[in-house]
């Protein structure tokens, strides 16, 4: 761990109880030199760091930057896959491209990329997704699940549920799931979530689990055409959030949900799901293609299928599409 994300893991750690200098240096093994210039080093990129003659030093305010050493120290050993290794990017097409490219070097499973701009951002069904510099949350996570192809669907589902849970702890605010990947507040689109795969016959290769959050765009700064069809964290609250701290949440959530997955407990993720869902229970129809299939909407699958009721009485299972409800 790089000298910043252990001292900066250290002030976390310590909170407004502050950290004297003695035990900084016993708990980061560096010595007073190291830690003074770093302290130096760590004021000059925004963090407020205070120093009292009693208290020690203690840690008033972060920047909204995001740096591989501040989300290590932030996370800490409180994530046992997710965020075990963690790339920042300035910019690149997209960290779902910069994820796969590192996962086919072998990289671990867990690796995290995050960008601040993306040239070629997409969404589901090959549309762009619009991010903004220093304003959204744009990253793909690396994993390597032991489980078919046909099981994949349950990342999108997790992914979406480790959104609304960080959001929650975050605000008072209780976003809804559009099926299969939407995570909405009152109709508007606050995250997205775009899994894609190499899989070798019917076995899972490597996933990218790549994730937007709109996170401090104000409402004009959406593109036009999505006027009136977004949120961000900032337009439903009315103030600015760190996006380190958002990123910390997420991931500590998607590292949860999917160490329960791996036990065997997906049912209660989807569930959760289930719960959060408000397509199912309403009569809809999705477009996938230049298909269209109208029915009811039960319930999703062990898989993550969504379950329709078509008005003949047929069960459908559908994997992929866009949904409207139908009033
Ligand atoms: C959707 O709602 O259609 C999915 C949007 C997914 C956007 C994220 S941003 C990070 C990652 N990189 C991409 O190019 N897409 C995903």
């Amino acid at each position: 761990m790089k000298h910043e994300a252990r001292i900066l893991q250290e002030f976390y750690r310590a909170g407004t109880d502050g950290i004297v200098g003695a035990t900084l240096q016993t708990n980061t093994r560096l010595d007073g030199e190291v830690i003074e210039a770093t302290i130096r080093e760590l004021r000059r990129k925004g963090f407020g760091i205070e120093s009292h003659p009693y208290q020690g030093f203690c840690l008033s305010e972060s920047p909204d930057i995001l740096w591989d050493a501040d989300l290590t120290a932030r996370l800490g050993s409180a994530t046992g896959i997710v965020g075990r290794q963690l790339l920042v990017v300035e910019e690149t097409t997209s960290t779902n491209d910069e994820a796969e490219r590192l996962a086919l070097k072998e990289a671990p499973e867990g690796l995290v990329v995050l960008a601040e701009i993306q040239t070629r951002g997409r969404g589901r069904l090959g549309r762009t997704w619009h991010g903004r510099s220093g304003k959204s949350l744009l990253l793909s996570v690396l994993l390597r699940p032991a489980w078919r192809v046909a099981e994949l669907p349950r990342l999108t589902i997790m992914g979406a549920v480790a959104v609304c849970r960080a959001v929650e702890r975050l605000a008072a605010i209780r976003p809804a799931i559009k099926w299969p990947n939407d995570v909405m507040v009152e109709g508007r689109k606050l995250a997205g979530i775009l899994t894609e795969m190499r899989a070798e016959s019917y076995r899972v290769r490597y996933v990218v689990l790549g994730i937007g959050v709109n996170v401090n765009q104000e409402a004009a700064e959406f593109p036009t055409e999505l006027t009136g069809r977004c949120e961000s964290l900032r337009t439903l609250t009315g103030r600015t959030w760190n996006r380190a701290e958002v990123t910390t949440l997420l991931l500590q959530e998607l590292d949860q949900i999917y160490e329960r997955v791996n036990e065997g407990r997906f049912k209660e993720v989807a569930a959760e799901w289930q719960d959060r869902c408000t397509t199912l229970g309403q009569w809809i129809s999705v477009r996938s293609g230049s298909s269209r299939q109208t029915g009811f909407a039960e319930s999703i699958d062990e898989e993550g299928g969504l379950l329709l009721r078509t008005g003949q009485g047929l069960l459908q299972r559908i994997t992929s599409g866009d949904v409207t409800v139908i009033s």
